[in-house]
């Protein structure tokens, strides 16, 4: 692009807050692209048209009818408008491939769609023709950004075409899900059979949407800085950190904002009382409410502790299940919102069974009961086993709820523990333990009771936690820069 003219940006995503949202990725391809418009870049997204997107989205036009593809006999390229931000958006209006209920991966049954290969293909491969000024003669973007395994074959499809000048971007938001199809599948792709390789997309016998983004991006982000070290290591690579070694200079981490109008309790309509780090008697009115509204004792003195999360295995809620009885006999209350896996689900809902009064277990999606338990709570544990960023233990902090966070990914990047040397120069913001094992979680559990009994230690941390910069905008900047150094623009 021409020195001095405006950056133009698309992102490639499968979701975006408030439209389609199965966790922390909608609220990046929600907040994110707001961030870089204000820093000056001219910003689009391209999203999947899945129903929720087909009737969210405003004041919708045709760009070009593409036709049969992709197994999708009519396939169309609109521009619409998303709501709220606004921002431009196309958005892939292919009926056959994305109008069906069910998240955007899997059937109401959890069975991932059969044909998500054409449907996140034909994502990565419209992408590609956007940047080769092929299906928009109005906009031709300088970077192609693609987020985590459903975008990524944008960098394929740019890479593989030769005169494409646009620099790609691929940020891995949670290596554990690659996008992995049989090699008997590959045809559908169109794309040459030399790519069918190791150091290609092959991976063990099957090939990997994945691998597409870390192997043909110009560059390769993370949501973290901790999570960028960490996947380039056997533990944390889920079977691709040679590939990511392969691209050491290439990755970097870029710690994920938050949208902080909407996480804002001096602003936040959902809440019971608005506060701020100055009137934090408000926080204590939250408290309240939320004890009574979920039939929690009145306990002033208990460390009402909350969990607002997805139910699997990587956040490592079995460890508060384990640790239970003993964090209750602390005098720990616990409200726990969450869905997923339907074990962890049963086992929650039986420990509220024999807990009343002292444990809430909502098997559920409620944006406005998260900010309530957000904003009620005294603590939000985050013990998950591998993070890549993490966003709840950041609404943590804002709310002045404190984390209990794992050492590990993002969540060792945002939360410094109230160790001896932190707490007195007043950096600390939460508690932070290192051993997967319930002992661990406990010892931190105690750490934090014992903090609490300390009125002003905690008003302490408590205004540290408050005071953290957590917007957008430094992360925005991270990424103009990038752009920049990847297009040469200055
Ligand atoms: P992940 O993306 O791995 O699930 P993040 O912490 O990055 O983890 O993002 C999770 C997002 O989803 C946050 O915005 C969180 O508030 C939200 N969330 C998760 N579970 C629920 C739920 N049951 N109800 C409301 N919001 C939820
Ligand atoms: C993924 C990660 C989470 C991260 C989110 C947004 O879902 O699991 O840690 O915060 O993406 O980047």
């Amino acid at each position: 692009m021409a020195a001095g003219s405006t950056l133009k940006v698309l992102h490639v995503a499968a979701e975006v807050f408030p439209l389609v949202k199965t966790g922390g990725l909608a609220d990046v391809v929600a907040a994110l692209p707001v961030a870089l418009a204000e820093q000056g870049a001219d910003v689009r997204l391209l999203l999947p048209g899945l129903p929720a997107v087909m009737d969210g989205v405003q004041g919708a036009r045709t760009v070009i009818d593409v036709g049969a593809c992709f197994g999708a006999l009519r396939v169309r390229l609109l521009l619409a408008r998303l709501p709220g931000s606004k921002l431009p958006a196309y958005v892939i209006d292919a009926p056959y491939l994305y109008r069906r209920g069910g998240s955007p991966y899997q059937d109401s049954q959890g069975q991932e769609w059969p044909d998500n290969l054409q449907r996140f293909g034909l994502l990565g491969w419209l992408a590609a023709h956007l940047a080769a000024d092929d299906a928009d003669p109005q906009w031709t973007p300088d970077v192609v950004h693609a987020h985590d395994w459903h975008a990524a074959m944008a960098c394929a499809f740019v890479a593989e075409h030769g005169p494409t000048p646009a620099a790609t971007v691929f940020t891995v938001h949670n290596l554990a899900f690659q996008g992995l199809f049989p090699m008997h599948d590959w045809p559908l792709l169109g794309l040459a059979s030399r790519l069918m390789s190791p150091s290609g997309l092959e991976f063990h016998g099957q090939f990997s949407f994945m691998k597409a983004g870390l192997q043909f991006a110009r560059h390769v982000t993370t949501v973290s800085p901790s999570y960028a070290r960490e996947i380039a290591t056997p533990e944390f690579g889920c079977g691709l950190d040679g590939v990511i070694r392969s691209r050491a200079g290439s990755v970097s981490g870029i710690l994920n904002g938050i949208d902080d109008a909407l996480w804002d309790p001096a602003t936040d309509p959902a809440i019971a009382q608005r506060y701020d780090a100055e009137r934090l008697a408000g926080k204590r009115v939250c408290r309240q409410a939320l004890q009574a509204e979920l039939g929690l004792q009145a306990d002033p003195d208990a460390l009402l502790l909350t969990v607002v999360s997805r139910l699997t295995s990587q956040k490592g809620l079995d460890l508060v299940l384990a640790a239970l009885p003993a964090l209750l006999k602390a005098g720990v209350q616990l409200a726990v919102q969450g869905t997923g896996e339907p074990a962890l689900e049963a086992a929650f809902a039986m420990a509220q069974q024999a807990h009343p009064g002292r444990v809430q277990v909502h098997i559920g999606y409620d944006e406005a009961r998260a900010h309530r338990l957000i904003a009620g709570a005294d603590g939000i544990v985050v013990p998950s086993r591998f993070e890549p960023c993490g966003l709840t233990q950041m609404y943590g902090l804002r709310y002045g709820t404190l984390p209990l966070v794992r050492r590990v990914g993002g969540l060792a990047d945002t939360v410094v523990d109230a160790d001896g040397e932190a707490l007195a120069q007043g950096r600390a913001t939460g508690f932070v333990f290192d051993a997967a094992t319930p002992g661990a979680l406990e010892r931190c559990v105690r750490r934090a009771i014992e903090a609490r009994a300390d009125a002003a230690r905690w008003a302490a941390l408590q205004a540290a936690a408050m005071s953290q910069p957590l917007s957008w905008q430094g992360p925005a900047q991270e990424y103009m820069s990038l752009y920049r150094r990847l297009t040469r623009v200055d």
